[in-house]
């Protein structure tokens, strides 16, 4: 993570910089292997992978203050849903049942050990996951310590400190594991859960705010519903080349790239990663950009509507000037967190993604806004101006641990957009929710719970409705 590991890298180099390998040891690296990552590829199933980013400082800029921060949080590393937990089951069955009259060779020769056993726990669906390098419990407890030490200015410890979840379990225990990450268990700070119902009812109160949308399809799939992508045939070839006797199909060659990113949330590592190509993989990746643009993201119009709400939220909290609250932190499902930096414009690509080729001329990744814990904080600066000696205030946003500049403003600190200009450029975009959506109109028609926590109404614990 790029706030802890430039306190690792600066040790580092001291350390380097100290030895005689300077001949050969460089200060700055010429090799560039990130994009060989395979978390690069897994398209939202996969584990958290900051975001590539373009450079820019995540530092707090010359001459200013963080006075506002925010927090828009998919939760952690999950066991898969039980719908596709069953195809990789039934996969996994198949393989292993054939391997009993072949001998496995090639990239599934591992499926011929004993080793390879069915990695998801049944009860587990749907669940965070709690063990090995990528658990999502402890990514979040994490990333409450993180926040802790860049936000400990913004926050009040006498106070009690709201954290707002929508009402699945995930979602809620990943704000739990966060909120006991952000206070120790309550021994710096106490806090309270302010849980959101993820049904209709909850109206524009909510996190989850397309439950209160008749309008928005669910199903929609738009031009991805003619996906012509090639890869999955081309690997099933090279595996059955390579691996014969197990007949693979373009399906089980997708269920293997879901299996290797779902056993990585789980397990922390997969024999199913090391036998696919990075070819297929890449394939995959796009695969799964291509399925959310058209469903969540740009590709469909409703994505800017739901966003739109929680866009102009947060505004309002932007412009408020009172003092006393200055943390905000959200936890809700990867689809809302798409549709928020939709709506932000952050992937406004020009013209649509093409459905039967990948196109890597269009800059829109999906392991690079919604990963498993994929996370938007956006930050209000106040930074002093030389000229004018006054405090003026701007906005920035980080996607995935990265400063992300906002499209068309960046003129301020550290690429922030002023404050006003920020606000100009949101209202003039907002889209109107109720009328849109065709909202049940005796459901809330506006977001109150950053202001109205306290009062009581909302449930602090989980409950399965
Ligand atoms: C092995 O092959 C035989 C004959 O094709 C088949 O009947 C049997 O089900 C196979 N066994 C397994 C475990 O797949
Ligand atoms: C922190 O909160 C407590 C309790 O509400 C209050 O008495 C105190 O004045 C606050 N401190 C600051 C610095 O705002
Ligand atoms: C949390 O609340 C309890 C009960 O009100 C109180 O005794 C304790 O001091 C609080 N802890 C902190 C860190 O403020
Ligand atoms: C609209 O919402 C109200 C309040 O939740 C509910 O009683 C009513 O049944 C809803 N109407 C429809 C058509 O869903
Ligand atoms: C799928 O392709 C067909 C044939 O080109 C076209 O008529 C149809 O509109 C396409 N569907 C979508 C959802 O784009
Ligand atoms: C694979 O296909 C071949 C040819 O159709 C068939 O003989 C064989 O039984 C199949 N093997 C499995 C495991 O399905
Ligand atoms: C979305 O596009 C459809 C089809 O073109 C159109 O009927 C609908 O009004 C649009 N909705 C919004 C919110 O723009
Ligand atoms: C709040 O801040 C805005 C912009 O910084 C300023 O124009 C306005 O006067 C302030 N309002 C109050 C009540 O301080
Ligand atoms: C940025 O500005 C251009 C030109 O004015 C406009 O076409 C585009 O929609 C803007 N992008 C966003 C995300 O607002
Ligand atoms: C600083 O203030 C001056 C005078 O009001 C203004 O022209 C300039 O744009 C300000 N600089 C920034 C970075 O906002
Ligand atoms: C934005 O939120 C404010 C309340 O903070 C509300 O008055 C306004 O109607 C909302 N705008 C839209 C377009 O939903």
């Amino acid at each position: 993570m790029v706030l802890t590991n430039t306190i690792i890298a600066c040790a580092l180099a001291l350390f380097t910089a100290s030895t005689d390998a300077q001949l050969v040891e460089k200060k700055y690296s010429s090799y560039a292997t990130d994009q060989q990552n395979i978390l690069r590829h897994l398209g939202g199933t996969g584990p958290f992978v900051e975001a590539v980013g373009w450079g820019i400082p995540t530092e707090t800029p010359y001459q200013c203050t963080i006075d506002q921060a925010h927090l828009f949080m998919r939760h952690g590393e999950r066991y898969a849903t039980k719908g596709s937990d069953k195809g990789l089951r039934t996969l996994y069955d198949r393989l292993k049942n054939t391997a009993q009259n072949i001998t496995a060779v090639g990239p599934l020769s591992f499926v011929g050990d004993e080793s390879f056993t069915f990695f998801e726990e049944a009860s587990w669906h749907d669940q965070e996951t709690y063990y090995g390098p990528y658990a999502g419990t402890g990514d979040l407890f994490h990333m409450g310590n993180i926040l802790r030490e860049r936000y400990a200015h913004l926050v009040n410890s006498s106070k009690t400190l709201p954290i707002f979840t929508a009402g699945q379990k995930r979602v809620f225990d990943s704000a739990v594991n966060f909120a006991n990450g952000f206070t120790f268990n309550q021994y710096a700070q106490n806090y309270t859960m302010v849980v959101l119902p993820e049904n209709q009812d909850s109206g524009l109160n909510s996190l989850t705010n397309t439950n209160s949308c008749p309008n928005f399809d669910g199903d929609y799939e738009g031009a991805y519903a003619n996906q012509t992508l090639q890869y999955s045939t081309i690997e099933a070839a090279r595996l059955n080349a390579l691996s014969p006797g197990f007949n693979i199909t373009a399906a089980d060659v997708y269920n293997m790239c879901g299996y290797c990113a779902f056993e990585l949330d789980v397990r922390g590592s997969s024999p199913f990663c090391d036998a696919l190509s990075q070819d297929a993989m890449i394939g995959f990746g796009y695969d799964k950009d291509i399925s959310t643009y058209y469903s969540d993201g740009p590709g469909y119009n409703m994505s800017f509507v739901s966003g739109s709400a929680y866009a102009n939220a947060t505004l309002a909290l932007l412009k408020d000037n009172k003092t006393e609250e200055n943390t905000y932190f959200s936890f809700s499902h990867d689809n809302d967190l798409l549709r928020y930096v939709t709506f932000l414009g952050f992937f406004d690509i020009d013209g649509d993604l093409p459905v039967d080729h990948v196109d890597f001329y269009k800059f829109y990744s999906v392991s690079e806004i919604i990963p498993m814990g994929g996370r938007l904080i956006t930050e209000r600066l106040s930074c002093y101006n030389e000229t004018s000696k006054e405090d003026d205030k701007f906005v920035r946003f980080l996607l995935n641990d990265q400063v992300i500049p906002f499209p068309n403003c960046s003129s301020g600190p550290g690429y922030s957009c002023p404050l006003d200009s920020y606000a100009e450029i949101i209202e003039s975009q907002l889209l109107d929710f109720p009328e849109l959506c065709a909202q049940n109109t005796s459901t809330p028609l506006y977001t109150s719970f950053y202001w109205d926590w306290e009062s009581g109404k909302y449930p602090t614990e989980y409950t399965s409705n």
